[in-house]
């Protein structure tokens, strides 16, 4: 609960600059007219998250912010009338029962795989109950708020309480519907949930997690204070209707056979039905979007659309462009993003022009046959519209002869399936709409100088073997053994940061890397004695663990993330972070923007408490609805990914000695077993869907780290994979920071897996420059693979003279 007094000046901005844009992240699925509510007034509330309201998911994304604005609070605060709160207690004990019983089959379980209770468990969900209290509270209208959570470590599941909605869930939602002449479903969720059975509800709000002011922003919202504009960046559909994943529970090997066919790729070539579909939400108000000007320089396009406001509310409007190719020698998907534009807030009666733009180069299929990205000959379609199923053709860009607008090389190995194909479609060229001929001598090909001179600074050239060694890993304790060695989120400098670089060669600066993507990730309090800096109690450890434990494991966590117990008198100094939305809800926003404010808050941040890298923005593609993670990615679209990730660098890169490190490149598409699972993907997808939004990311902004996933890569650990990081990340990309590994520590693993953990010596040999978190084994590993020839000397300095060259830039900036 929020004490303002309390407050310093930061958060009290941070926090008011984020919550008059909160309701751009949700998406209004549903309307009859009945919301807004003209005032507060007695309002029946109903669901599990009402009361226990979801700011984002668990894991290394949970940001330890002072408060949250629960639903209850937000509501209560701007003056409505509660009732439904003896549903609320009963549902309380219901979940009480329920989650003590799951914790006991939880340790079952972990016995049972012989596995760490705590790393089996994490991100592991309990789903929701169900159970039979009666609805009797009455009021002027009413919600029910379904929440869902998850975290990293774990997927989520197709079950009732889950992906599903519960069968207590159903009928009481629908019974609501019924009872209430005014009566909102309200999704606090950060995934896709199955809303088939839900159809019929006549008013939905996906109000998503959105941070510190979750619960304000619904209360600003039911009273028309603002107005919804957010549009999805996921399909949401019916679970069966997703492409078949059978390998999705497969600990070593995940085959991703739908190729290129992902998310609205697929149902709008597959003419699958989605529910709410890709580019989906409604408004208070309604639109009107004037005939789109299409216009061509080049290969250079221009597309500038007319909306109006044509209701009775002020609002935004996103007005998207896809394009429709040719198939040719190779298959295309029915129409892809190519670009989009958010209108200002527009009053009744108001219109603004937008414009939108894209290269066709940008939108070229990558043809493995030939190596090379290429854009086939015939017309290709521009359709502009709300959504994906809503798009009227614009323009057709002809294109006389097939062109190749880059040319690159296969390096990502090979898949033991093919992946699914379309059947060809003729395409037919739409009456009235303009043809524009696109000159083929105005695409000239991009060719790739994959052969790079790197730089060995003098002073990491004049370094013994062992100083240079210890730049490329994270800072450990170099006396103790194993675990113990591990500094991690203990951090010598900043107190629940989850990282640092080595600091203990003379004379170097040192990195310090905190989480995100949800806000920077610091412990809340913390003390320091002459042994450093400690979280005081459990203010450095998630929620989602502590809540795991019971008695004396409670302690032991407490005890890693510092030792809990401050002496009396002894100072507690605090670290209060802003909850901002999770990557999903601010993608929703489609407003870059808003996004590249978002950055401004946490870069601020950063800068007050001297972190200089920001473990986020994190950009996988949703490829399953089912991963774990999804709420920290942006989209199941490389543009809306590649987009919002470099709109986030913009503004955290702003601040002086800050940098993002985009992550987890790359394919890192599902969490189970995640340290030793084997992506199985091809070039073609590869490079279209799961490695394109961080190319735009790079070109747009360049942000200074890069993290490598924990998966491996057709048989190749991303971390270890010189293709990745070398050739497609710096020769292709142009990228020009660091790159790191995402945290491997011993205990990260599952011991049955057929695959190994990645191992500091094959990624300095890939180009990668730092393996983290690091312990002595990392840097024992690296010193033997010096000496075994598994890495030479020299690339190890040029790895360590980037680590040099950034430390320096972030530091002395
Ligand atoms: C996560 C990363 C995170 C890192 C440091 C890992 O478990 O996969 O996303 O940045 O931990 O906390």
């Amino acid at each position: 609960m929020k004490n303002t007094t309390a407050m310093a000046d930061y958060e009290l901005r941070h926090i008011e600059a984020l919550r008059k844009d909160l309701a751009g992240c949700t998406v209004l699925l549903k309307k009859d007219g009945s919301f807004p509510l003209e005032k507060p007034c007695t309002l029946a509330a109903y669901g599990s998250g009402v009361r226990r309201t979801i700011r984002g998911g668990t894991g290394s994304g949970e940001v330890n912010s002072r408060y949250i604005v629960t639903i209850e609070e937000g509501l209560q605060q701007a003056g409505f009338t509660l009732t439904g709160m003896e549903w609320l207690t009963g549902y309380e004990q219901a979940r009480e029962k329920a989650h003590k019983a799951f914790l006991k089959q939880l340790k079952k379980d972990a016995k049972a795989a012989k596995q760490n209770f705590i790393l089996y468990g994490m991100g592991k969900v309990m789903p929701e109950p169900e159970y039979d209290l009666p609805l009797n509270a009455e009021g002027d209208a009413a919600i029910y708020v379904v929440s869902r959570i998850s975290g990293e470590g774990n997927d989520r599941t197709p079950l009732k309480g889950d992906i599903r909605l519960t069968d207590s869930e159903v009928r009481d939602i629908l019974a609501l519907d019924k009872k209430f002449t005014r009566f909102m479903l309200v999704l606090n969720v950060g995934g896709v949930v199955d809303l088939s059975p839900v159809m019929s509800v006549r008013n939905i709000l996906l109000l998503s997690q959105l941070g510190v002011e979750t619960g304000g922003a619904l209360a600003d919202i039911l009273l028309g204070k603002a107005n919804p504009s957010g549009k999805l960046t996921t399909t949401w559909a019916a679970f069966e209707e997703y492409p078949e994943m059978p390998d999705f529970e497969d600990m070593n090997e995940t085959r991703y056979r739908e190729g290129i066919y992902v998310g609205y790729r697929y149902f709008d070539t597959f003419r699958k039905k989605a529910l709410f579909p890709f580019g989906y939400g409604l408004s208070y108000t309604e639109f009107r979007l004037g005939t789109a000007g299409v216009e061509a320089n080049g290969a250079q396009v221009t597309v500038r659309t007319t909306v109006e406001n044509t209701g009775t509310m002020a609002g935004r409007q996103v007005v998207q462009v896809y394009l429709s190719k040719p198939a040719g020698k190779l298959d295309a998907p029915r129409q892809e993003l190519c670009a989009f534009a958010k209108t200002r807030t527009l009053a009744p009666g108001e219109a603004e022009t937008v414009t939108c733009s894209f290269t066709l180069p940008e939108m070229a299929a990558y043809d493995a046959e030939t190596a090379s990205y290429i854009l086939e000959a015939g017309d290709h379609l521009v359709r502009v519209g709300v959504s994906s199923a809503e798009t009227v053709p614009a323009a057709v860009l002809h294109l006389g002869k097939t062109v190749t607008t880059l040319q690159a090389k296969n390096v990502l190995g090979s898949t033991d399936f093919t992946d699914l194909t379309a059947p060809a479609a003729a395409m037919e060229r739409p009456e009235g709409v303009p043809v524009i001929e696109i000159d083929p001598a105005s695409i000239v090909c991009e060719t790739i100088d994959y052969a790079r001179t790197e730089e060995i600074l003098p002073e990491v050239d004049a370094l013994t073997k062992e100083d240079a060694a210890l730049l490329l890993i994270g800072d450990f304790d170099p006396n103790a053994k194993g675990l113990a060695s591990m500094i991690g989120t203990a951090g010598r400098h900043v107190c629940g940061a989850a990282g640092e670089s080595c600091s203990t060669v003379k004379g170097i600066p040192w990195l310090i890397m905190a989480d995100g993507p949800a806000g920077l990730r610091l412990a809340k309090e913390y003390y320091e004695d002459g042994k450093g800096k400690h979280a005081v109690g459990n203010a450095s450890m998630p929620d989602s663990i502590m809540e795991m434990l019971s008695g004396p494991m409670k302690l032991v966590m407490s005890l890693m993330g510092g030792n809990g117990k401050p002496k009396a008198g002894c100072e507690i100094k605090t670290q209060y972070c802003t909850a901002i939305p999770i990557g999903t809800a601010l993608a929703q926003s489609f407003d870059t923007d808003f996004v590249q404010r978002c950055g401004g808050i946490v870069g601020e941040e950063m800068e007050h408490f001297g972190v200089h890298l920001w473990l986020a923005p994190a950009l996988n593609i949703h490829r399953s609805i089912r991963c774990g993670r999804n709420f920290e990615y942006y989209s199941e679209d490389p543009l809306v990914s590649g987009k919002m990730a470099a709109a986030m660098t913009r503004g955290v890169q702003a601040h002086k000695g800050c940098g993002t490190t985009i992550k987890h490149y790359a394919a890192n598409n599902k969490e189970y077993n995640r340290t030793r699972n084997n992506s199985m993907v091809s070039e073609r997808a590869m490079r279209e869907i799961y490695l394109k939004g961080f190319g735009i990311c790079v070109r747009e902004s360049q942000p200074k780290a890069v993290m490598t996933s924990y998966n491996l890569l057709n048989g190749t650990h991303t971390a270890e994979s010189r293709e990745l990081v070398m050739d497609i990340l710096r020769a292709e990309f142009g990228y020009q920071g660091i790159v790191m590994t995402d945290w491997v520590t011993p205990m990260t693993g599952d011991a049955r897996s057929v695959h190994r953990d990645s191992q500091a010596q094959y990624v300095a040999a890939a180009g990668g420059d730092l393996f983290m978190p690091g312990s002595k084994g990392d840097y024992d590993n690296l010193l033997q693979g010096i000496d075994s020839g598994a890495v030479t000397l020299e690339q190890v300095k040029i790895n360590a003279s980037r680590v040099v060259k950034m430390a320096r830039a972030l530091t002395q900036e």
